[in-house]
């Protein structure tokens, strides 16, 4: 009887909690796909196109990630399930042309974002101030002065490097089928509608031995242009120690729209060792976003101005990693620094589960032991225990 009591309270426990985690886990996910060069038979020359395809139950997520021209994150969204990249690869492989490559059909696209690494700047900081002077050492362009070599991918993850300086500067991309947070600082947190790219400069020979660098990044947002960047506190938690600040480089225009524009997050943090610990991060800035002006777009050639066309409307903004009186870029010879490219409204941190497990055991617990203990007397009370009635004393 007791235990078929015990057992009958098991399962009910079982069933909450299981509950409790298929609610959980029933966030949103897409199927991925991974495909390189789509619908070519050879590997062109000058870099490859990777195309991800993330299918949701109604629409479909293409990211398309490519080193011709400046390296180029491309997301394009549309409300169709049956949504293709077409490409016209001799137009593409000239690198000047709009329209090479295209998402059909066209009627279906609700939003598109491009993401532009265009150029990788160097400074001597003879002052130890992380002021960007005026006089800088001449720019490392990403379309030019960098030899690509071949992707590596790894399931929906594709890395990218290029030679620099005698060292390297890598990209790192992974697209993502459903929510959840990277393993390597700053343990961003990421969902369905998103994609991670971290940027890493490894092993470059810096011009003077106060060198510090300064990542240029450009976006194209197609109808919602990405010109603001909303900073916000964020929650100092274990994913990401002390660090405070998240920027959010998305569209000013249209807060009603906020469900299908593009969006760059970050947290504004650098890593200066490839395993870092507490002391090798760095505060990171960045200015304000700004049309370049000239041709910004035909000038990056590759990914983004296939897609857009040269007309289209172009921010740039750039991204510096220290702050007045860190250790230069010589001392480690690395860093690091990660972003989320995405649609949507961006992820944010919540009280992480250790912190609410803190504040649940500290507060709820005693709580809910109270509780727990006048139901069971109450209880108690008004059914007095079957064993107690089950079971008369034997004379
Ligand atoms: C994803 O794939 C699984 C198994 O192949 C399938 O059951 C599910 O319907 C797919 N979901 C979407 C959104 O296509
Ligand atoms: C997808 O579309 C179908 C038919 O138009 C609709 O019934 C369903 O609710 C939609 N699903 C989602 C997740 O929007
Ligand atoms: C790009 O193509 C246009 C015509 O399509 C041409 O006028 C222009 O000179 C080309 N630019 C380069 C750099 O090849
Ligand atoms: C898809 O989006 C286009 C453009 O925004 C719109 O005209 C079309 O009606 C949408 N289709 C569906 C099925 O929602
Ligand atoms: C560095 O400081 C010196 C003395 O204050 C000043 O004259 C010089 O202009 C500064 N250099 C830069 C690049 O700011
Ligand atoms: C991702 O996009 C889908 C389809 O537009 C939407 O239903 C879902 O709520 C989005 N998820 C997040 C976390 O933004
Ligand atoms: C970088 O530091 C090393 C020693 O740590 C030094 O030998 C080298 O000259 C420095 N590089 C520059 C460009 O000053
Ligand atoms: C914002 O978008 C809504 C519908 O998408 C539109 O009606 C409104 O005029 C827009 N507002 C501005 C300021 O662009
Ligand atoms: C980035 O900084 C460099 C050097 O100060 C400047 O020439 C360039 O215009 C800046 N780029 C953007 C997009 O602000």
């Amino acid at each position: 009887m007791a235990a078929a009591r015990l057992q009958r309270r098991d399962s009910l426990l079982l069933f909450v909690f299981s509950t409790v985690c298929s609610l959980a886990a029933a966030s949103f996910t897409r199927n991925l796909s991974v495909e390189l060069n789509p619908g070519s038979s050879a590997r062109p020359p000058g870099g490859d196109l990777l195309h991800v395809r993330a299918l949701g139950d109604n629409d479909t997520l293409h990211f398309l990630f490519c080193s011709q021209g400046a390296p180029a994150l491309l997301l394009v969204h549309t409300n169709v399930t049956s949504s293709y990249v077409s490409v016209d690869w001799p137009l593409f492989l000239s690198r000047n042309s709009s329209g090479s490559l295209r998402v059909e059909p066209a009627s279906s696209i609700v939003s598109s974002t491009a993401l532009i690494f265009s150029r990788l700047l160097e400074y001597d900081d003879v002052n130890n101030t992380a002021e960007v002077p005026f006089d800088l050492f001449p720019p490392y362009q990403l379309r030019d002065d960098v030899g690509w070599s071949a992707m590596e991918l790894s399931g929906a993850a594709a890395r990218l490097c290029g030679s620099v300086a005698r060292g390297s500067v890598c990209l790192h991309l992974s697209v993502f089928g459903r929510e959840g947070r990277d393993e390597t600082w700053p343990r961003l947190l990421h969902t369905a509608n998103s994609s991670q790219v971290s940027v890493r400069l490894d092993g470059l020979s810096p011009r003077s031995a106060r060198s510090r660098f300064v990542l240029e990044l450009q976006t194209v947002g197609g109808a919602s242009p990405l010109d603001a960047v909303r900073v916000h506190r964020s929650i100092d938690d274990e994913f990401t120690p002390s660090i405070f600040k998240v920027s959010e480089w998305t569209s000013a225009a249209n807060e009603s729209a906020a469900d299908e524009r593009g969006f760059v997050l970050w947290k504004q943090v650098a890593y200066r060792r490839s395993a870092p610990a507490l002391e090798d991060t760095s505060p990171c800035r960045h200015s304000d976003p700004r049309r370049p002006g000239g041709r910004a777009l035909a000038e990056a050639g590759g990914l983004a101005l296939a897609f857009f066309g040269g007309e289209d409307d172009v921010l740039g903004l750039n991204v510096s990693f220290a702050v007045a009186g860190d250790v230069f870029y010589n001392a480690t010879k690395f860093l690091s620094w990660t972003a989320l490219v995405g649609i949507g409204i961006p992820p944010a941190d919540a009280f992480s589960p250790l912190v609410a497990a803190i504040l649940a055991v500290g507060l709820g617990a005693p709580l809910a032991i109270l509780l727990m203990g006048g139901v069971y007397v109450c209880l108690r009370k008004r059914w007095p225990s079957s064993s107690d009635s089950a079971y008369q004393p034997i004379n």
